[in-house]
């Protein structure tokens, strides 16, 4: 698709968690629209671009990880690329009990969070990176988000509490999203001669039919005025993958419509 050198993944074999999720979706089907051969890793039978090979995958699950990276070795390859996107967050119908005030926040949520989040985001890097780093050649690259960097705007979600709900964005993805940073840096500087590269993607909130009220605060929150377009995420994946970015390691690129910027 590409004739530029410098961006092209033609034939290199990919791994992306979370595979069948709102940002893994746009991911793969633009790494496969660059030649790229694709394995998803998700929990979650939804679909999967065409194109693209599906394993059924708890992050959290070392055999679980072993046998399908295995599996990705034997049918595509040894992967050049790891996109660690799955994630856990709260969803809008999260219970009541977590995303209740901080004091009540329940030990189980928290677990939970920060078992798919950091623990599942460490085992595929052990994995995956370390078979990388035996063919001296990879790039991983670890999804945060601003709420990683920066605390949550607990403002955004007062048109919640205005019709009469408790509503506190909850601890456990910031701390989780946090952990993510620092297991770059570590990594980055670790498999620095190994020729493996460890970045984080830090996003700000994408656009998903929100609530207006919501897309409202959001907006007046931001120097963009808008939240992520999904597809606006995939080019800071096309460079951390491909040779473009031949000397980023360590680093967090952030695309996040200026949101921490002010
Ligand atoms: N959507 C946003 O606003 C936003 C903002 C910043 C960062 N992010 C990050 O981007 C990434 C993707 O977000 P999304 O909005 O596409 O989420 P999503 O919920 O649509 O997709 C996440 C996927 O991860 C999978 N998953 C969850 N637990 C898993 C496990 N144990 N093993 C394997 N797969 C598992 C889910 O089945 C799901 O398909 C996440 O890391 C998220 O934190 C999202």
């Amino acid at each position: 698709m590409t004739t530029d050198p410098l961006f092209d993944l033609q034939d290199r074999v990919a791994i992306v968690t979370g595979g069948s999720g709102q940002l893994g979706q746009v991911y793969i089907a633009g790494l496969v629209e660059r030649g790229m051969r694709v394995a998803s890793f998700d929990v979650s039978s939804g679909t999967v671009p065409e194109g693209a090979r599906a394993f059924d995958v708890d992050i959290t699950d070392r055999a679980a990880v072993e046998r399908a990276v295995d599996g990705v070795v034997r049918e595509l390859g040894v992967p050049q690329l790891l996109v660690n996107n799955a994630g856990l967050d709260s969803p809008p119908d999260a219970p009541a009990d977590e995303v209740g005030p901080f004091e009540e926040y329940p030990e189980a949520a928290f677990d939970a969070v920060m078992d798919v989040n950091v623990k599942g985001t460490f085992l595929c890097c052990q994995i995956v990176g370390g078979q990388m780093a035996r063919e001296g050649r990879g790039s991983i690259v670890n999804v945060s988000s601003v709420y990683g960097m920066l605390s949550p705007v607990q403002d955004l979600y007062e048109f919640r509490r205005a019709q009469g709900e408790t509503f506190v964005k909850p601890v456990a993805y910031s701390v989780s999203k946090s952990a993510v940073l620092n297991l770059t840096r570590y990594l980055a500087t670790y498999w620095a001669r190994d020729g493996v590269r460890v970045n984080t993607l830090t996003l700000a909130g994408v656009w998903n039919d929100q609530a207006k009220e919501f897309l409202e605060a959001f907006g007046a929150r931001s120097p963009m005025g808008r939240m992520l377009d999904a597809h606006e995420a995939l080019g800071a994946v096309v460079f951390l993958a491909s040779d473009a970015s031949s000397y980023v390691t360590g680093s967090n690129v952030v695309v996040d419509g200026g949101w921490s910027a002010w």
